[in-house]
Parts: structure tokens; C-alpha cells; sequence
């Protein structure tokens, strides 16, 4: 996965136009498979994410024997095994850059009589397990890490697992899915209390496969021992992807770019509430419920943002879009501040300092605080940019390309392939002017 090194070569571009679907969301695309592999019955889903980090959850499951076929054009059919069907794999379980693959799959890997052993990329092997390895052992699972808490992650099958009452120290969708899917496997109730509200896929995707899901304030409960019944599930568009073409258009004078089918389920839609608060031009239409998930198209225009300070209320709800934020940061008017954000150091790369370098290398004043970032908007120069094993990093500086005076080359860009197949094609059919130099 993602062998050949890639460098983005990218130029100031059009205003942004077009009428586009970007691909599903990598979310759901692995939850989809990793329920349906555990539900009793075929399940068929369509929009899946063909992206590296949902094939490798898929890949896991096919190697646990888990009768897959697809993905064609988005759609999979999977042959469910039921919560006690799978099979030893005949080797470590490589699940590349993707931490809700093995974060996620650990919770369930918890609940089996076989042991496992998950590897990752680079990237992958410096992130921190330890925050499900916890919980995990609390329940009565054996898992073991490296020194630090570092992948491989090796989860012992045949433990009788116990339902708990955990609060999570951090706001982490990835955690509180752990711990829930282990608790399918767990005598009695298993119950997780977040800090602030999360991405909750898993609760609802629980739900649409018939399993009982009690959801009160803060706190998701679920009982040990039932079923999870076959379903289908129609993958909307990846919000996160969205974004990146949210902001593009955003700081395009002149832009009118329409993005259909796009999940905004609301514990995602930071994104759109912190642009709105910076003065873009978004438009909602078409909204419907697909498959227990809200849906709607989304237009946007150019629009003179303004700096702001962000609510910290909003960032778990667009945690996965800061980078790009940050560029809209750039192109605004007067200083932008963020804060409560210590998350971001632990993705697939350090986002705080890596989008604080990137963004001084092209000569604008960014500050990585503890917890955040202060960017003062200036002129975007070009220069090198290197994304760190980071998909989203390589994204945001393609789309501050928009607004620099000079080329920016993005190293590391290969990475795009683990959430956003065709991001090239689909950036350049829009507007964009970027150029892919293969084995740089
Ligand atoms: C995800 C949860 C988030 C997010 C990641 C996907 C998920 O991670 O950053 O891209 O699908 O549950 P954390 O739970 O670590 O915040």
C-alpha cells in the first residue's frame, strides 16, 4: 500500500465551479464491514469508500474468513459469519495507516478464541493503543503493545470478557467504538461515557442491524449476547472528504461549487458551523435521512472569511478537518485561534506541528501552541511541503495552492490513496491545478 512516493506539484487555480460527489465516508465504510462480516445473513452496501484504509479493514475480515465480494464501483456484498464465525488468520493482520481499523477491530478481536496480531505503516506504528489497550484489559481481554504503547498490537483470544462502566480521558470515537464492540462479546452491560459528544456511526450502524443501543446524555449502553442481523447500508459521501473542496471554494473569489449526497450527521458538521462562523457561503439543500444517517448537497460560494476564535465545542465535531481549516485560517482576515485541540498531535501525523511548518515554509505566520494553533493571515508563497505519512496534509496544502504565488511541491502525497481515491482528477475537473510526479 502506498509504495511508490508521490509529489503534488500544485498551482494557483480557476474559481471553483462544477457539480461534483466526492467518495464515501471512510467512517461508516468500516463499520459497514465490520458489521456486516458479524451479522447473521448478506449484507450489500453501496458508496463504500475504495480508499486503502477501509480495503485494509476489508482485507482483515477476508482473512479471517469472511466471504467479501467487491468492492465494484462502491458496491460490496459481504456474507456475514455471525459474531462467533470467524477464523484464525494465517498471518499478522496489516491494516497500513488506518487507526480506526485497528483500534476498532481490537474491540472486536477482544471477544474471539484466536489470538491476533495488527501491524501498521510508519505512520501507524508511532500512534498511541494504549487508549484501548486500557479499557480492553479492564473488560478482561489480554492485549499487548509495544514499548509505549505502539503497535503491533497483539490481542490473545479466549478470554470471557465482562461488560464495564468506562469514561473515556479523551473525546474519541475510535475508543468509545472499542469499547462497544467488545461489549457485544461481554457478560453483562458495557456501558461508555464520553467527555464531549463524538462521531456516533457506530451507535447508529448497531442500531440499523437490529442491536439494542440505549443512548442517555453522554453515556452509550449496550448488553453482551445478542445478534446483529443483516442489512444494507448506502455509504453517503465523506464530509471530511468535503471539506477540502468546502474551503477551496471558500477562498476562490468567484466560486460556485456544488457537493451532493454528503453525510452531516451532527456530530460531524464542525466543519461547516466553524466556516459559517467565519463568514462562508454555504448552502444546505435536499436534506434527508438515508439509511439512519442525515444527507444533504451542499453549495458553496467564495466569500471574505474572517479570522475567528474556535469554539472548543466544535472540535470533536471537526476534528478530522483542522489541516484544512488552517489554510482557510491563512486566507482569512485577522487572526484565527484555536485551542483544546491536543488531539490533532496524536493522527497520522502531529497536525499541529506539521501544518504550523508547512504553513511558515510558504511565509505565513503560523504558532503551534500546546493545545492549538494561532495563524495570522498573509500572503501564501510556494515551497516544499512534506506531508508525514498524512493524507489530509497533502490535501490542505493542494488547496492552499489555490491562493499562493508560486508552486508548492507536496511530498508524501501518495497518502491521499488511504481516504480519497481520484482526489487529483476530481480537484482538477473543478479548478485545481495540480500535477503528479510519480517516484519523487
Ligand atoms: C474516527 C474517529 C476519529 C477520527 C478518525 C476516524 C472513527 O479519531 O479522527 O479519522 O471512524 O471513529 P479519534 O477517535 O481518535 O478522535
Amino acid at each position: 500500500m502506498s509504495s511508490s512516493s508521490i509529489t503534488f506539484v500544485a498551482q494557483s487555480g480557476q474559481p471553483l465551479s462544477g457539480d461534483i460527489r466526492v467518495p464515501g465516508d471512510k467512517s461508516m465504510s468500516h463499520r459497514s464491514i465490520m458489521l456486516g462480516s458479524l451479522a447473521e445473513g448478506v449484507t450489500e452496501v453501496s458508496g463504500f469508500l475504495e480508499g486503502e484504509d477501509a480495503l485494509a479493514t476489508l482485507n482483515a475480515f477476508r482473512s479471517m474468513g469472511v466471504n467479501i465480494v467487491g468492492p465494484k464501483a462502491g458496491r460490496v456484498t459481504i456474507h456475514g459469519v455471525g459474531l462467533h464465525g470467524l477464523q484464525a488468520p494465517q498471518d499478522s493482520i496489516y491494516l497500513g495507516n488506518s487507526g480506526t481499523s485497528i483500534r476498532l477491530i481490537a474491540g472486536l478481536m477482544a471477544g474471539q478464541q484466536f489470538d491476533v496480531t495488527m501491524t501498521g505503516d510508519a505512520s501507524l506504528s508511532k500512534r498511541p493503543m494504549n487508549r484501548v489497550a486500557i479499557p480492553l484489559r479492564e473488560m478482561g481481554a489480554i492485549v499487548e503493545t509495544e514499548e509505549g504503547g505502539r503497535p503491533p498490537l497483539t490481542v490473545r483470544g479466549g478470554s470471557q470478557l465482562k461488560g464495564i462502566s468506562y469514561t473515556m480521558p479523551m473525546a474519541s470515537a475510535q475508543v468509545k467504538s472499542c469499547v462497544l464492540l467488545a461489549g457485544l462479546y461481554a457478560e453483562g452491560q458495557t456501558r461508555v461515557t464520553e467527555p464531549a459528544p463524538t462521531r456516533d456511526h457506530t451507535e447508529r450502524m448497531l442500531r440499523g442491524f437490529g442491536y439494542d443501543v440505549q443512548v442517555n446524555g453522554s453515556t452509550v449502553t449496550l448488553q453482551g449476547g445478542g445478534k446483529l442481523t443483516a442489512t444494507s447500508i448506502d455509504v453517503p459521501s465523506d464530509i471530511s472528504s468535503a471539506a477540502f473542496y468546502m474551503v477551496a471554494a471558500s477562498i476562490m473569489p468567484g466560486s460556485d461549487l456544488m457537493l451532493r449526497h454528503v453525510g452531516i450527521n451532527p456530530t460531524r458538521i464542525g466543519i461547516i458551523n466553524i466556516l459559517r462562523l467565519m463568514g462562508a457561503d454555504i448552502e444546505l439543500s435536499n436534506e434527508r435521512e438515508v439509511g439512519g444517517e442525515p444527507v444533504a448537497d451542499i453549495r458553496i460560494r467564495g466569500a471574505q472569511l474572517k479570522g475567528i476564535v474556535i469554539p472548543e465545542d466544535q472540535v470533536p465535531l471537526a476534528i478530522d478537518e483542522f489541516p484544512v481549516l488552517f489554510i482557510a485560517a491563512a486566507c482569512a482576515e485577522g487572526q484565527t485561534i484555536l485551542t483544546g485541540a491536543e488531539e490533532l498531535r496524536v493522527k497520522e501525523s502531529d497536525r499541529i506541528q506539521v501544518m504550523a511548518d508547512g504553513l511558515q515554509a510558504l511565509g505565513v505566520d503560523a504558532q503551534p501552541t500546546e493545545d492549538g494553533i494561532v495563524i495570522n493571515p498573509g500572503p501564501i508563497g510556494g515551497g516544499e511541503i512534506w506531508s508525514h505519512g498524512d493524507h489530509r496534509i497533502a490535501m490542505s496544502f493542494a488547496v492552499a495552492s489555490l491562493r499562493a504565488s508560486g508552486a508548492i511541491h507536496i511530498h508524501g502525497a501518495e497518502h491521499v490513496a488511504t481516504s480519497f481515491p481520484g482526489f487529483v482528477e476530481l480537484a482538477n475537473s473543478v479548478g485545481f491545478n495540480l500535477r503528479v510526479i510519480e517516484g519523487a
